[in-house]
């Protein structure tokens, strides 16, 4: 289905007849239209932003707000008043000495989008995916998730008046689920793996007309995570560090980081576009990186998901050939470690910068500490992390902590807990 852009919200903006949706396989420009997939070879449909048309400059967006809309001439959305702005984006990129020593590495910047409005990167893609949605006129919105895009949605679709549905497979973590009921939701859960629940979700796109974000609205939703590589170029004074290290599941976040950072090379903002983009999975479901060690073109499925990294338990990734094709051309690489060592991360994170993440948010450190122990990243590098998402909607991977005390209101039970522990 097809359907034109009517832009019936409000006042049109700068960038009307400046994007269209263009075939990552054959280059068929397809209009400013609500379509994913190509008509002539089935490719996915990307954004494309005419940058002879559009002008920004290094001033423009340092005078804007400190959200993700200070890119405003990257973003998709043509009708101002259709944006949905909770605040997303522009999160700390915090220079983290101390991790950088306990990993081996020159310099090390953490990403903290565990700051975001709904704590996890998914606001800046749904963001976008919503706002998209008003200006299509669509009456509801949807997604499917393995957890943080359920939240994330549900919040933007409250924020737009717009009614949701949100699917998630049944074994996702309890927070994640009440996180995007409290929305006002309707949560849709499917015994099943995350690639049944997209199904399911397409389904729902096809047949009610609901704009499912990572599914009918996808070419759009994947523009919003452009935004962290954006800011990252701008937070390091417009430049780019060696590695960027992405948590990875359908592969849209590293795709999407690095056509930010190729747009704005093309915009003339950063002189220089060169940066290792760098995949991280869990052992358990690693489909792109098996793909990459392995030499393979195209990126094989994982039936059955096994690893309690749920957020990215995607078995059979929507973006993964486009992060390969990533990974290798900015001569990147590609590390899966075990649950457990995303674990460790979350407490050498946590230790060593105050960041609390989830073990799919934390497993960027976990892979690069592996990629410097085997040598395959050097301890000359300056690299930058992203950590995606909170450790609060996670509670239950860990283990119960051994530190905690429990003791009567008495000065002796106080000096008798304390005491020893300052010897
Ligand atoms: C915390 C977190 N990090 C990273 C990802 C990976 O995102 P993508 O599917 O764009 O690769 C997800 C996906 O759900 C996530 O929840
Ligand atoms: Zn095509």
């Amino acid at each position: 289905m097809i359907l034109r852009s009517t832009s019936r919200c409000g006042e049109v903006g700068a960038l009307t007849g400046a994007i269209s949706l263009v075939c990552r396989e054959c280059g068929k420009d397809h209009g400013h239209v609500l379509a994913y997939a190509c008509d002539e070879c089935l490719g996915a449909l990307e954004v494309k932003i005419d940058f002879d048309r559009v002008q920004v400059t290094r001033t423009k967006i340092s005078s804007r707000n400190k959200d993700l809309w200070r890119y405003r001439e990257f973003l998709p959305v043509i009708d101002d008043s259709c944006v949905v702005n909770l605040g997303t984006g522009f999160t700390p990129l915090l220079r983290a000495d101390s991790l950088a020593k306990a990993i081996g590495v020159r310099r090390l910047y953490i990403k903290n989008d565990t700051v975001n409005p709904t704590f996890s990167f998914k606001d800046r893609p749904a963001g976008i995916a919503v706002s998209k949605a008003r200006e299509f006129r669509m009456a509801a919105v949807g997604c499917a998730s393995t957890g943080n895009l359920a939240g994330s949605t549900a919040a933007h679709a409250s924020a737009a008046g717009l009614k949701s549905f949100v699917f998630m497979p049944s074994t996702v973590e309890d927070p994640k689920v009440f996180h995007a009921s409290i929305y006002g939701s309707t949560v849709i859960l499917v015994d099943g793996t995350y690639d049944d629940v997209n199904r399911m979700a397409a389904l729902a796109a096809d047949r009610f007309n609901i704009g499912v974000v990572n599914v009918n609205l996808r070419p759009y939703y994947v523009e919003g995570s452009k935004t962290m590589g954006l800011e990252i170029a701008e937070q390091l004074g417009w430049r780019l560090p060696d590695r960027i290290v992405v948590p990875c599941a359908s592969g849209a976040l590293l795709s999407a980081i690095h056509k930010g950072i190729a747009e704005a090379h093309e915009a003339g903002l950063i002189e220089d576009d060169s940066v290792a983009m760098t995949c991280a999975q869990p052992e358990g479901c690693s489909p792109i990186v098996s793909a990459f060690r392995r030499g393979l073109e195209r990126v094989e499925p994982v039936r059955n998901p096994k690893t309690l990294v749920q957020s990215l338990a995607i078995g059979e990734p929507g973006d993964g050939l486009q992060a390969l094709r990533v990974i290798r051309k900015t001569g990147g690489t590609a590390g899966a470690v075990s649950d457990q060592e995303a674990i460790d991360a979350v407490y050498l994170l946590a230790k060593e910068t105050g960041i609390f993440a989830e073990p799919g948010g934390a497993i960027s450190v976990a892979v690069l500490k592996r990629l410097v122990e085997e040598g395959e990243v050097g301890r000359d590098e300056e690299v930058v992390c992203c950590v995606t998402g909170t450790g609060f909607k996670t509670l239950e991977v860990f283990p119960p902590p051994e530190n905690q005390i429990r003791i009567p209101a008495s000065f002796q039970a106080l000096s008798a807990a304390i005491g020893p522990l300052l010897r």
